[in-house]
């Protein structure tokens, strides 16, 4: 049974990649932002400092409830994820409960920033999915615009980019490719076009591995 990795900056189209890879692989889905969501939530939710390292690890223990809760979307929640993301303790506090997924009997997808480098690191396939800043900003403006949203894009691009830099520029396992990983930039894609382009680059990847 496989193990897919599937990483990439925020608004790269990796979750909806990753939920399709699940769908026509028939295997188990974790979005592993979720927990860092949750972590970053309950700091919110307790008055405490996403940047202090005591308090952002003390949110490490959030009920498994709280994976359900629709705030865990919104775009502020993934600045505050970003920011607690970057505690090693708190990856480590995360990191049982993401590789006792990757490693279940079935197979798995997850998707992250470090999935293919620290948490599956014998995955046997592993995508990383890019965009250019300026695409994912217009998709997460475009998306908050139906919601009946009016947001700043240039405050949008401007954050995009600050979560890239946060992301990237981290000393522990920091968002960059496996060694092995295929590249998908989506810049120009259709999210159907992505999609069919992630299906057939697993599959040739699971093939040739036999
Ligand atoms: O994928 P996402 O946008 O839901 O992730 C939110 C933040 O969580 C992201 O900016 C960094 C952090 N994160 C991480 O550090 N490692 C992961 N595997 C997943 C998310």
């Amino acid at each position: 049974m496989s193990v897919i990795a599937v990483d990439g900056p925020s608004a790269s189209g990796k979750g909806t990649i990753a939920r399709a890879l699940a769908s026509h692989f028939g295997l188990p889905y974790l979005d592993t932002g979720l927990l860092y969501r949750a972590v970053g939530l309950t700091v919110a939710r307790s008055g405490d400092n996403p940047d202090n390292q005591v308090d952002a690890l003390a949110a490490c223990d959030f009920p498994d409830i709280l994976l359900h809760d629709p705030e865990l979307r919104a775009e502020a929640t993934g600045g505050l994820a970003s920011r607690v993301s970057v505690h090693p303790e708190v990856r480590t506090a995360l990191l049982a409960r993401q590789c006792s997924f990757a490693v279940q009997d079935g197979g798995a997808v997850l998707d992250g920033r470090d999935i293919g480098t620290v948490i599956a690191p014998d995955a046997d396939a592993k995508l990383f999915i890019t965009a250019s800043a300026e695409a994912r900003a217009s998709r997460r403006f475009k998306e908050m615009i139906a919601q009946g949203d009016k947001p700043s894009f240039d405050n949008m691009l401007a954050d995009i980019i600050a979560r890239d830099a946060r992301d990237t520029n981290r000393a522990t396992a920091p968002l960059k490719p496996a060694e092995d990983a295929l590249l998908l930039d989506t810049s120009d894609l259709t999210i159907d076009a992505a999609v069919q382009r992630a299906i057939a680059l697993v599959s040739g990847k699971l093939e040739a591995a036999g």
